[in-house]
């Protein structure tokens, strides 16, 4: 049988995380940490099996040289590399460059968590998760899931943001369950796809469940995430 594997990774540790920054469209570095973490997860990738065929990048410098680094890492040298806007991270408005924790002691914890976590709100000039969705969609259903329905392994390397609007979509979580999703820099995670083209498992496997948790542990540590991260059974 054909398997339809999908591998999700958000960039490796960048130098607007390693200042607790907001990031999104600001086009900032990866760490030396970063660095290592990206061809870690390539060793990952290719010690479960899953070396991409096609690998999706967004247009920002933090996804793209991961891609490079895990692609050379997992031994995937004659993969087909896709580039798009649509999978940059959230625009993040005026927020972006700012420290978080400055932003949060001037607006105060409910309005910087709703700013970080809620669905329907954008920081002032800035996207939405549910802007992320309507305009990352259209690339997962034109570019990227026939390819994965055609048995061609596929690497998507983006964002905190870009990839909790797919995770999203994929897992089918209402507002409140994604406003609980945090993703881990630089720790890839997989979904199968059935016969029907539904994802498995929920919230999809990670190459490095250890790695995993303590990086969902640094981001809930950036503050104002409501409650427990969501974990899925
Ligand atoms: C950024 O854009 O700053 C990060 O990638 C995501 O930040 P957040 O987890 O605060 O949304």
């Amino acid at each position: 049988p054909v398997r339809r594997a999908l591998v999700l990774l958000r960039h490796g540790h960048s130098t607007g995380n390693g200042a607790d920054a907001f990031s999104g469209w600001l086009d900032v570095p990866l760490s030396e940490r970063g660095r290592r973490d990206a061809a870690r997860a390539g060793e990952l990738i290719a010690a479960h099996g899953v070396v991409p065929r096609v690998i999706h990048t967004s247009g920002l410098s933090r996804a793209i040289a991961t891609a490079e680094l895990a692609a050379a890492g997992s031994g995937a040298v004659d993969a087909d590399v896709r580039r798009s806007w649509r999978l940059n991270e959230r625009h993040y408005g005026v927020l972006q460059g700012r420290s978080r924790a400055e932003v949060r002691a001037e607006a105060g914890d409910e309005l910087f968590a709703c700013w970080r976590r809620s669905y329907e709100h954008a920081p002032p000039g800035g996207e939405s998760l549910a802007d992320v969705r309507r305009r990352l969609l259209p690339y997962w259903h034109s570019a990227v899931a026939p390819g994965v329905a055609r048995g061609e392994v596929t690497l998507v390397v983006a964002h905190g943001n870009s990839l909790r609007a797919l995770c999203m979509y994929l897992d089918g979580l209402d507002a409140d369950e994604v406003a609980r999703l945090n993703i881990p820099t630089g720790v890839p995670f997989v979904y199968e796809f059935d016969e029907g083209f539904r994802p498995f498992p929920r919230g999809g496997r990670y190459l490095d469940p250890e790695a995993a948790r303590a990086g969902i542990a640094e981001v809930l540590a950036q503050g104002g995430a409501p409650g427990e991260t969501l974990t899925f059974g």
